[in-house]
């Protein structure tokens, strides 16, 4: 047997490439968000690929009602990627009632069941949240389908990194674990670059004032937020940085000129006094899709993962998953608009919570947007607020947003240092919701949540104390 790109999960991976081989048609059922839909083009891909008949659906959250949904289609196997895991007891009591099979590629905390064909590097050691995505899991899956063809499936692994990316899994600054086993495939299959670069959001797209002005991670007094300050700060380093009048893109500078700006940019940063560990955040891995056009979203897996969320976040998976599946005509244009709309809806959301501030409990803080940010990307928002004027690192921030019909929706975002430290946002998710006759789950970095309205306060008291006791 091969060793695979994470040989931890090669044996449970065949038997599932087995059992899907075995299938008459497959239901591939997966996730709204970035990880979500790179984790479905990389199964539709290797299903396609091993003459495997499927259908593909999208779920926000797979519950109870979503699960007897598929369970009333005719296919007799069920591939679910990038959740299931969660929803295990749920699709094992369908299982026994020899509803379907279920194949579950996932990365989430398990719920308190288990089935045969369940790949998740959770069960191998391996961690879910930081080292491994759906999208990487699917991969795993993807390669132990290959048949032969096409580079054996490691061109798929430009999508596994989009997604791993999309799940934030290089927020330390590179992809690490089990996630560097598919970059190196990505790399050797060619259809990858991992390079040392600036960390910036944007370099493919945005021309320079705006890549340095946008940039939110790192505040640099003078050129953050600040326009004229970034336009004076790139003047000043005697570079022709503008071409036919225009700003040219950080994708468009020579090394050395990247050397130039990126070395300016730490003394200033040093200069103004921003602390050592922000500043060593300014530079890390880069990772470039080779095969896609400069200055494209798709090229820069950042802006790849934020233009598949700004597709499936808004109901339109499909476009997201034309785009992953190679449609760079009609589905690129339409995804390229749903990003302006999605960037905006963004700015105005981080505006609206820096207005209104956050409300600090003793071990988390919290904000209720209501009708004002949109349920699915109130976790996004959530987690850009963090290290905004008043909203500090140092406590998880849980967001509440109105989703209609009755209920709320929950997103929570820590960091590795608290989950070193003992937090487990999954596990304060799922177990306060409960408590107020919600349901939720994720991963101990970041997690979320369904509740009953009229609930917010109680479920908060609870967070509050679950988060106080895994803390403390
Ligand atoms: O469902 P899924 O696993 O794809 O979603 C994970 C979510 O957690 C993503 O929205 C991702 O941005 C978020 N995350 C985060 N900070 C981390 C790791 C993940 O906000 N350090
Ligand atoms: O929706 P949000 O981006 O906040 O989700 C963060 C993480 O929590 C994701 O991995 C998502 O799959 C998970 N989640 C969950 N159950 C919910 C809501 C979110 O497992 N009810
Ligand atoms: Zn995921």
């Amino acid at each position: 047997m091969p060793a695979g790109p994470v040989p931890e999960l090669e044996a449970r991976a065949e038997a599932c490439a087995e059992r899907l081989r075995d299938a008459d048609s497959v239901l591939l059922a997966s996730h709204i968000d970035a990880d979500g839909l790179t984790s479905a083009a990389v199964a539709a891909s290797a299903l396609e690929r091993a003459g495997i008949p499927f259908d593909t659906v999208f779920s926000k959250q797979l519950d109870a009602d979503e699960i007897a949904a598929i369970a009333a289609t005719d296919h007799e196997t069920v591939l679910f990627t990038d959740f299931g895991s969660g929803q295990l007891d749920i699709i094992a009591d369908h299982e026994a009632a020899g509803e379907f099979t279920p194949v579950v590629a996932d990365h989430h905390q398990p719920a308190d069941a288990d089935t045969e064909f369940h790949l998740n590097p959770l069960l191998f050691g391996i961690d879910g949240a930081s080292e491994l995505s759906g999208a990487g899991v699917s991969y795993v899956l993807a390669r132990a389908l290959e048949t032969g063809s096409r580079s054996d499936n490691r061109d798929l692994a430009a999508l596994a990194v989009v997604g791993a990316v999309g799940d934030m899994q290089d927020s330390e600054g590179a992809l690490h674990g089990a996630n560097e086993g598919i970059v190196e495939e990505g790399v050797e299959a060619g259809v990858l670059e991992a390079n040392t670069d600036l960390t910036l959001y944007g370099k493919q797209t945005r021309p320079l004032p705006k890549l340095l002005e946008y940039a939110s991670d790192v505040r640099i007094p003078g050129i953050s937020n600040d326009h004229a300050g970034s336009i004076s700060f790139l003047d000043g380093l005697g570079l022709h940085l503008k071409a036919d009048g225009e700003w040219r893109r950080w994708a468009d500078l020579s090394a050395e000129e990247r050397q130039t700006v990126a070395s300016a940019l730490v003394r200033r940063a040093v200069a103004s006094g921003v602390p050592a560990d922000r500043i060593n955040s300014l530079v890390g891995t880069a990772y470039t899709l080779v095969d896609e056009e400069t200055g494209t979203e798709l090229r820069d897996v950042s802006e790849f993962s934020t233009l598949l969320n700004a597709t499936a976040r808004y109901d339109r998976a499909d476009v997201g998953l034309a785009v992953c599946l190679g449609d760079r005509d009609g589905a690129l244009d339409r995804a390229q608009k749903l990003l302006r709309n999605h960037r905006r809806n963004l700015s105005e959301g981080l505006q609206w919570v820096k207005n209104e501030g956050v409300t600090v409990e003793e071990n988390v803080q919290w904000f209720d947007a209501g009708t004002r940010i949109r349920e699915t990307i109130v976790g996004i928002v959530a987690g850009m607020a963090v290290g905004a004027s008043g909203i500090s690192r140092s406590k998880p921030i849980v967001a509440f947003a109105e989703k209609g019909d009755g209920e709320v929706k929950v997103s929570a975002r820590g960091s590795h240092f608290l989950t070193r430290k003992g937090l487990d946002l999954s596990a304060a998710m799922r177990d306060a919701s409960r408590a107020v006759g919600g349901d939720g789950g994720g991963h101990n970095v970041a997690a979320g949540a369904t509740i009953p309205a009229g609930e917010r306060e109680a479920f908060v008291a609870e967070v509050d104390l679950i988060v106080g006791e895994q803390l403390g």
